[in-house]
């Protein structure tokens, strides 16, 4: 087998994200700040069995990271299903060999490094959500099979919260992200989107919270993504910032593993506290060089770059009949457009008609 998606730069395609719905139960205001978008008819979605059967076919293809994303995921029934599917993709072989080499991204991430078991076709299944409904659900994720969890969080004041996400449930998404360690959805990875005169005077306190609750805290650019095009240039607290601000309370240490497609930068406290610091700069320190990822949409469209102002569609190739072996050459074809990189910084800029919420995080 051991098939790779190559995009036309010569990019193996690694990492798929799937989101499983456009809605969502938050209204960030980096992303959906005027309230719910229309959302795509029902039989315009795509199934969960379709989602099973594309999927299936990207691990065939050579997708070894599935990350299931909205909207709010959580927000569609029964995503344990979709889960208990997918994971079957995980193939465990034989005893891992001092010879393998785990593709980078996976490598701290498998959960089962531990047991030393080598999987083939699909390493990694993660979900990322608002955290809402993990206190109740996320011993269920983990039952089903999920590896890993991501949990946004953009404030630690319950105010400020509620101003960034428009609900004020501060107080349940912190027990969302108690309930994921506690039902061993690791490694934890908390996102939070800084924007300038919303949360930047939170950065050394969020670095404060990864050191207390073991956690990988991950700060990210603010990206013309919000479904309101208000995004401005000077809302954006730049990634060399955000180290200073941490570092000016903790000294960090850059985490010596080889970047890969990762999105973020990392680093440790000098001190050996516990947590890791992410840091996530796509508009001053872009990563588009060694971008793994495409995306597909909860109503069945690949997009092969978050910028991208196309998109393709495969629901409708799935739902005209295509052959196996058509869906294939379809796919590899819509990767090779897949866009160099994003022209955020471009005079010309152009930000894609879909917020976040509809391409998935
Ligand atoms: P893992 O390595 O699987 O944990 O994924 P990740 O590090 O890519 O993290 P995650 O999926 O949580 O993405 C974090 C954030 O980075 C997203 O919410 C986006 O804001 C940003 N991001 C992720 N992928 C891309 C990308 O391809 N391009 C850009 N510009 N930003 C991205
Ligand atoms: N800029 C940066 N990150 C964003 N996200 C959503 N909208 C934006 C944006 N405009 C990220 C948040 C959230 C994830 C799903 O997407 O980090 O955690
Ligand atoms: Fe990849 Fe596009 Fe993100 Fe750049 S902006 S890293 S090309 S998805």
């Amino acid at each position: 087998m051991n098939r790779t998606l190559k995009d036309s730069y010569g990019r193996s395609i690694r990492d798929l994200r799937v989101s499983l719905t456009d809605r969502c139960n938050f209204r960030c205001f980096y992303c959906l700040p005027h309230g719910e978008p229309p959302i795509a008819p029902k039989e315009q979605m795509l199934s969960y069995e379709e989602i099973e059967y594309v999927c299936a076919i990207f691990v065939e293809l050579g997708i070894e990271k599935l990350r299931l994303t909205g909207g709010e995921p959580m927000m569609r029934r029964d995503i344990e299903t979709i889960i208990q599917k997918l994971v079957k993709l995980k193939v465990p072989v034989a005893p891992l060999s001092d010879k393998l080499q785990l593709v980078d991204h996976a490598r701290d991430t498998l959960p089962s490094v531990d047991d030393k078991l080598k999987f083939v076709g699909l390493l990694d299944l993660a979900l990322t959500t608002n955290g809402y409904f993990l206190p109740d659900r996320a011993a269920g994720l983990k039952a089903a099979g999920l590896d890993r969890i991501t949990i946004s969080l953009d404030s630690l004041k319950r105010d400020t919260f509620k101003q960034m996400t428009g609900v004020d449930v501060l107080d349940r998404v912190l027990a969302g992200i108690e309930a994921a360690k506690n039902a061993g959805l690791q490694p934890i990875k908390i996102n939070a989107v800084i924007v300038r005169g919303h949360n930047e005077d939170e950065v050394a306190d969020f670095a404060a919270f990864a050191r207390e609750h073991d956690v990988k805290m991950r700060f990210i650019e603010f990206m013309p993504l919000d479904s309101g095009h208000e995004w401005s240039r000077g809302d954006v607290v730049s990634g060399r910032e955000i180290r200073e601000r941490i570092s000016a309370r903790f000294p960090l240490t850059p985490l010596k593993v080889e970047r890969g497609s990762e999105t973020s930068t990392r680093y440790l406290f000098a001190d050996g506290a516990p947590g890791e610091i992410g840091i996530i700069a796509p508009v001053t320190e872009a990563f588009c060089g060694a971008c793994s990822r495409i995306r597909l949409t909860a109503d069945g469209q690949i997009r092969t770059c978050l910028f991208s102002t196309v998109e393709h569609s495969l629901r409708d190739v799935i739902r005209g009949g295509a052959t196996r072996d058509e869906i294939i050459e379809y796919i590899e074809g819509v990767v090779m457009k897949k866009e160099p990189r994003h022209y955020i910084n471009d005079p010309a800029f152009v930000a894609p008609s879909r917020s976040m919420s509809f391409i998935g995080g």
